[in-house]
């Protein structure tokens, strides 16, 4: 597995107006990586947390086959409007995954909404309802425990997080790697170096971002 990649942070899609004050998207260039490397054409990739859908539109232009579950209405009236697959996006709440008829899959990559540790609002109801910082990781754990028995045996699920520089820096990208190697089998991060990124908000204060790849192997 190579370690340590460098994309240009560019995102090739336009977005609606509407939706551009909160532009958390990964490249498509990122996807487009990891499907290469994991998956071939016809395979079923998932993404429970699409946000603006670049997971699922790079996964229809390369030919595989795209499921998604996105929580905010907006986003996924966006999505589903571009998507061709439009009956595989889902308008619910991801801590529910195992409630969704979905098929078996081959590939999930993701993610996830961010959390800072002093921060007092529940990432995973859209910033409307108080959590903790431990609470959201048992949460976020718990959507992948829901995801194991839908995943093939040989399947691989990418996650990509960044640490948060905030008040003192939120260690999110290991927090998250400690919690879902309690579900899937840890194979390991990629560093990814963000060409065009100064430091800037879109990457949480950082120039890098980590993708932890697991496997359905525990
Ligand atoms: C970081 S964004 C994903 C961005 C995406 N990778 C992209 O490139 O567009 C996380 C998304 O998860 C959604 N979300 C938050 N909680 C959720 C939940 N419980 N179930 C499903 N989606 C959720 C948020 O609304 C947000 O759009």
């Amino acid at each position: 597995m190579k370690t340590f990649i460098t994309l240009d942070n560019v995102k090739r899609r336009n977005i609606p107006e509407n939706l551009q004050s909160d532009d958390n998207r990964y490249s498509e260039s990122l996807v487009e990586h990891f499907l290469a490397l994991y998956t071939k054409p016809g395979n079923i990739v998932l993404d429970m947390f699409v946000g603006l859908g670049t997971t699922l539109f790079v996964a229809e232009e390369m030919g595989r086959i795209p499921y998604g579950i996105e929580y905010d209405e907006a986003r996924y009236k966006y999505v589903r409007s571009h998507l061709v697959n439009k009956e595989n996006l889902t308008h619910g709440d991801s801590r529910k995954l195992s409630t969704f008829n979905l098929p078996e899959i081959d590939f999930s990559m993701t993610s996830p909404p961010y959390m800072m540790k002093e921060h007092a609002e529940n990432p995973l109801t859209a910033y409307t309802q108080p959590g903790t910082y431990h609470r959201y990781l048992d949460e976020l754990q718990a959507v992948f425990t829901q995801l194991k028995p839908m995943l093939k045996l040989d399947a691989y699920v990418v996650v990509e997080v960044s640490n948060l520089r905030g008040n003192g820096v939120t260690t999110l990208a290991w927090d998250v790697g400690r919690a879902l190697s309690r579900v899937l089998r840890f194979e390991g991060e990629v560093v990814v170096g963000w060409r065009g990124e100064d430091e800037g908000e879109g990457t949480y204060g950082h120039d890098h971002s980590y993708c932890l790849v697991f496997t359905n192997s525990k």
